[in-house]
Order: C-alpha cells, then sequence, then structure tokens
C-alpha cells in the first residue's frame, strides 16, 4: 500500500525522508488519544448523517481490535506511515474496508495532532495535580511532627533566626501549592476542542464541533480554526509549569543534599532511597535529590525548545511543529517521576532533631533578639541598640560561647540599661515563639499554616475524588 497522500506522487518517497519526516517512532504515545477523538469525530459524523450507523460500527469494532493489537504489542508500526495517524487509520482499513476510509472526512491531521496532543497534555495535566497533592500532604504530615523541632533559620547560607522544622518544610509545601494552582489554571484555560478545524479554515461538511468537545470533556470548541491548528500554548504552559515546579523541586532537593551530609546531619534519607559507592564502601550517597536537581535543567531546555520552535512560524500548521512533541513528553515523564520519587523520600527520611537543636547554639541566633529586647524593655533606638548588640555578640565570641550562654551580669557591663530578664529573652526558644507575627516560624503560626494547608488539601482532594 502507498503513502496515503502519494496521489500526485511519480515516484516513491525516499528511505531517508522516511526516517527524517516520520514522527511515529515517538508519537505512538497518543494512540489511545488518537482512538478516542476519532470515535468522538466518528459519533459525530454519523449523529450528522455524514457516516451511516452500520459504518460507525464498523469504526467503533474496529478501532477496539486495533487498540487491543497496540496494548498488546500485536501491532505492526511501520515508519513508512509517518505517523501514529495514518498508521492507525491505515490498519483500520485494513480491518474494515470502505468506512475506515471515510473516518477522515472533514478532519486533517492538523486538526488531529492538536487534539491528540491536547488530550495528552491535559490528562498528564490532572495526573501532575493528583501527584502534587501526594507530595504536599506528605510535607504537611511531616510538617505537623515538628513544629517544635529548631534549626538554623539561614539567610546567605549563614546562621540567622532560629526557625522550627516544620515551618521550613512549610515553604515548600507553598511552592508546590503555587504550582497546583497553575497547573489547574492551565487546564482550565486550554480546556476546549481543536477537533472540526480540519486543514486550517474548517469545512464544508455540516459538523457539529460542540458535540465531539463534549463527548471529549472539553468545556467548548475553540474559537478560530486558524489559530487552533497552530496553536502550542497548552503545550507551552505545560512546560512551564513544569519547569517552575522543577526549580522549586530541585532547590529542596539542594537542601536534602546539605541536610544529609556529614556537616549539617539534619536529616537521614532512608536506605531504600540512597546509593552506594562502587570504591568506597562507608559511602551512602543521596543520589536521588541529586538527579532531582540535575533533571531541572533539562526541563528547562524543554521550555526553551519550544518556544523557539515556534517563534518563527507563519499561520498555521509547519512541520517544524513536530518537534512539539519529544520534550513535552520527556519534560512529563520526568515531573510525574521525580514528584513520586520526592513524596517517598519525604515519607522514608529521619529527622534528627538533636543535630538541628544542637546547630543552634552556633552562631548567634538570638542576637535579633537582643536588639529588640534593648528597644522594646529599655527604650533604646534600633540603630543604637543594634551597635550595643554588636558588642555582645563580640563578647561571646572572646569566650568561646553561644550570646544566649552570656550571663545577664555580663551583659549588663556592656550596657547599664540591661536586666536580668534579658535571659530569658535571649533562649533560642523563646526567640522562635517571639515571631508569631502572621506567616512567622513561632510553634502557634506554624500550626496555623499547616491547619491551612491541611483545609486546602482536603478541599482539592475532595475536587480531585
Ligand atoms: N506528525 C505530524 C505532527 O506531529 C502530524 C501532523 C501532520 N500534518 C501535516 N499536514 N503534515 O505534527
Amino acid at each position: 500500500m502507498g503513502k496515503m497522500w502519494s496521489g500526485r506522487f511519480g515516484e516513491s518517497a525516499s528511505k531517508l525522508l522516511d526516517k527524517f519526516n516520520a514522527s511515529l517512532d515517538f508519537d505512538k504515545k497518543l494512540y489511545k488519544y488518537d482512538i478516542q477523538g476519532s470515535l468522538a469525530h466518528a459519533k459525530m459524523l454519523n449523529a450528522r448523517g455524514i457516516l451511516s450507523d452500520e459504518e460507525y460500527r464498523d469504526i467503533e469494532k474496529g478501532m477496539e481490535q486495533v487498540l487491543e493489537e497496540i496494548e498488546s504489542g500485536q501491532f505492526t508500526f511501520d515508519i513508512a506511515d509517518e505517523d501514529i495517524h495514518m498508521a492507525i487509520e491505515k490498519r483500520l482499513t485494513e480491518l474494515i474496508g470502505d468506512a475506515g476510509k471515510k473516518l477522515h472526512t472533514a478532519r486533517s491531521r492538523n486538526d488531529q495532532v492538536a487534539l491528540d496532543f491536547r488530550l495528552y497534555v491535559q490528562d498528564h495535566n490532572r495526573i501532575i495535580q493528583e501527584l502534587i497533592l501526594n507530595l504536599v500532604e506528605a510535607l504537611v504530615e511531616t510538617a505537623s511532627r515538628h513544629t517544635e523541632t529548631m534549626l538554623p533559620g539561614m539567610t546567605h547560607l549563614q546562621h540567622a533566626q532560629p526557625i522550627n522544622f516544620g515551618y521550613h518544610l512549610m515553604a515548600y509545601a507553598s511552592m508546590l501549592r503555587r504550582d497546583y494552582e497553575r497547573f489547574e489554571s492551565s487546564y482550565e484555560r486550554n480546556n476546549l476542542s481543536p477537533i472540526g478545524c480540519a486543514a486550517l479554515a474548517g469545512t464544508p461538511h455540516p459538523i457539529d464541533r460542540e458535540m465531539t468537545a463534549r463527548n471529549l470533556g472539553f468545556d467548548a470548541p475553540t474559537l478560530n480554526c486558524l489559530d487552533t491548528v497552530s496553536d502550542r500554548d497548552f503545550a507551552l504552559e505545560m512546560l512551564f509549569n513544569i519547569a517552575t515546579m522543577m526549580m522549586h523541586i530541585s532547590r529542596f532537593s539542594e537542601e536534602l543534599i546539605l541536610w544529609s551530609s556529614s556537616e549539617f546531619g539534619f536529616v537521614t534519607l532512608s536506605d531504600a532511597y540512597s546509593t552506594g559507592s562502587s570504591i568506597m564502601p562507608q559511602k551512602k550517597n543521596p543520589d536521588v535529590p541529586e538527579l532531582l536537581r540535575g533533571k531541572t535543567g533539562r526541563t528547562y531546555g524543554n521550555l526553551m525548545a519550544l518556544l523557539t520552535v515556534m517563534k518563527g512560524l507563519p499561520l498555521a500548521y509547519n512541520k517544524d511543529m513536530q518537534e512539539d512533541k519529544e520534550g513535552t513528553f520527556d519534560s512529563v515523564e520526568t515531573a510525574e517521576i521525580s514528584l513520586t520519587i520526592l513524596t517517598e523520600v519525604v515519607k522514608t527520611m529521619r529527622v534528627n532533631v538533636r543535630r538541628m537543636e544542637d546547630a543552634c547554639r552556633v552562631g548567634h541566633l538570638s542576637a535579633t533578639d537582643l536588639a529588640d529586647y534593648l528597644v522594646e524593655k529599655c527604650g533604646i533606638p534600633f540603630r543604637e541598640a543594634h551597635f550595643i548588640t554588636g558588642r555582645a555578640v563580640a563578647l561571646a565570641e572572646e569566650r568561646g560561647v553561644d550570646l544566649s550562654e552570656l550571663p545577664a551580669e555580663e551583659l549588663k557591663k556592656i550596657d547599664g540599661r540591661i536586666g536580668k530578664d534579658v535571659t530569658k529573652f535571649l533562649g533560642l526558644r523563646h526567640s522562635m515563639n517571639a515571631r508569631d507575627s502572621q506567616g512567622g516560624t513561632s510553634t502557634a503560626r506554624s500550626v496555623e499554616q499547616i491547619e491551612a494547608m491541611k483545609e486546602w488539601l482536603e478541599r482539592k482532594n475532595a475536587r480531585a475524588g
């Protein structure tokens, strides 16, 4: 059998062209969506009297067999068929004859691929949303057990102020919640059906785009066909949403790598998610977070690649657009496995409370509290208080102790206005709980954040379930 478009051609295609032109090797991933789209299209053609009942039934039965052949591995993928759309249509026609040849009425591969690809992106958008909820749940669960576990909060990777570990994890839960909302909003914006746009200008056949849209789970058909067959914004949004989410995952991974080093020792990753060294028997490496951090790069690359493919294209479809799929598949698969494995890493890691709290006694974490004390209790202007505190820090350094360990009498020597009650203010737990403003790190405020996130999770889980 020659090519489906071979009517106007004298010579047959070169093998090299077949190899270069074909997308079948990768777009076979779309087979489910292609069959789903074709069935909805055929049903509509039947409703509009373009296909007879018998023809529609034949198509339905034939497609069932095609699906089975693909899923059982019996289907022969022949690169000369170019892409999944033609491979499936060819096999269907072999199986059922003429009705198969009528399926492509009022349709072009341009709206067909726009449909299949959009169905794929929407479907995986939902899968990713679900996986984000699982990860947020794992973070919230761990956070709720550690709202009293203190660790040094940092800026510039230097000890800054004591915070609690639950609060720290809730920062990542908050990022992932924004990620979820981005996926959700992309889903809603792009939930429009491309099918029926045909090549670029619509079709003279009396089709019903509302019907196909409804049957495929879209809210409505798209507005303008010329735009629709050349639009890949839905994929770009997916790529951007994934890239941003992976950036968050990468930052968390970086912290897990630091925290599991001997220098920090804040967490111990479970053996099930760590690897050994081929030469150094004592080693336990954080390969999972390292790979998560590493894989983030390719998701940025995939976004840049598609933006670049699209930037110079005249309307409407151009073959350049066939380059939209591999990067998108890659980002989607990367996002899905990354979310899944990170959730397991979080659930199984051990939190070393002692190490975190010991680390708080290094770096004079309560220095800001001394300055605040001088302002609040002694009426000293903040700039002056800052200076006096600096002197106190210098004294602590000289003694080789932490600021929180300096006796009140020593502090009084630096400034007579300092009272005995200062000791309480310099206590690390006091310092943490003093930061009780909304969104702050006090245990009470952290619990409040966890409760708010749990409520959000419940709302989202109720919708998903
Ligand atoms: N394999 C093509 C792609 O992935 C399908 C659309 C082809 N359309 C066309 N007019 N050649 O973009």
